[in-house]
């Protein structure tokens, strides 16, 4: 059965998903928004959603060879990806490496810290509440997962991790921190989903010493440094072997 474009399911910040001919697969389009902040700030960025798109096939597939279950099925076009229909869970799944963002507005640990075991945290993806960090009581009171959905959740997010953090070190690229979304297909299966690119990820040059210049992410655009897309394309050179 060839695949064919439905209506418009949902529309977030930065992709709309479109539902497909068939039941259990969606269309994800990857926009040019940037937002930061909680879209308090919003730019429209030429050429992101593209090398958005494309980095989160690459690392899909990626993880996929590893055996690490997500959504991705296949690249349709620049800024459209094939993904398997996934209920989402709504929790934004974060593992840091290194102290950097809010880690270090709330703590008192510096940017750049070196973390002595990878720090994993739930928040509520609940943008009217500006996705709250939650802590281990009010995840349990929220009754989202169950426990053992919990304990898989964070095995898959280690996974995660150790894949990324060994996968972008092969590119030259420090994994200082990420955010994963995951949810249950129609196969009741957990598996990650939503993107995995600069947008959700902090990756830092290993090649370059100065703070502001070796960060290749989506700070470019919160710290208003300029030069995302410079900075994106720069991370699939990499990835295609490029640079
Ligand atoms: P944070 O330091 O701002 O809490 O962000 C931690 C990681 O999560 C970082 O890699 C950026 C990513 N992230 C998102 O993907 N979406 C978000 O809405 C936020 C706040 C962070
Ligand atoms: N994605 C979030 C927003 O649009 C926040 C962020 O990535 O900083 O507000």
């Amino acid at each position: 059965m060839e695949l064919q474009h439905g209506p418009l399911l949902y529309e977030g910040k930065a992709k709309k998903v479109f539902s497909t001919n068939k039941s259990d697969q969606v269309l994800v389009h990857f926009k040019n928004d940037a937002t930061a902040f909680n879209a308090l700030k919003h730019s429209e960025i030429d050429g992101k959603g593209s090398l958005n798109c494309q980095i989160s096939a690459a690392i899909f597939e990626m993880l996929k060879k590893q055996g690490i279950p997500n959504h991705f099925l296949g690249i349709e076009n620049e800024t459209w990806m094939l993904v398997q229909k996934v209920e989402i869970i709504p929790l934004e799944i974060v593992v840091r490496n290194i102290a950097s963002g809010s880690l270090c507005r709330e703590t008192p640990l510096k940017n750049g810290f070196l973390l002595p075991f990878p720090l994993l945290e739930f928040y509520f993806k609940d943008d009217a509440l500006g996705d709250p960090l939650l802590t281990e009581a009010r995840l349990k009171l929220l009754d989202l997962i169950t426990t053992q959905q919990k304990s898989e959740i964070e095995k898959l997010a280690l996974a995660v991790n150790d894949s990324l953090k060994n996968f972008f070190q092969g590119l030259e690229l420090t994994l200082v921190d990420f955010k994963l979304e995951m949810g249950l297909n129609c196969a009741s299966e957990l598996v990650v989903a939503d993107e995995i690119s600069p947008d959700t990820c902090r990756l830092w040059d290993n090649r370059c010493e100065d703070e502001n210049q070796r960060i290749l992410d989506k700070d470019r655009f919160r710290k208003d440094l300029g030069g995302l897309t410079e900075a994106y394309n720069e991370v699939l050179s990499r990835i295609k072997g490029l640079s």
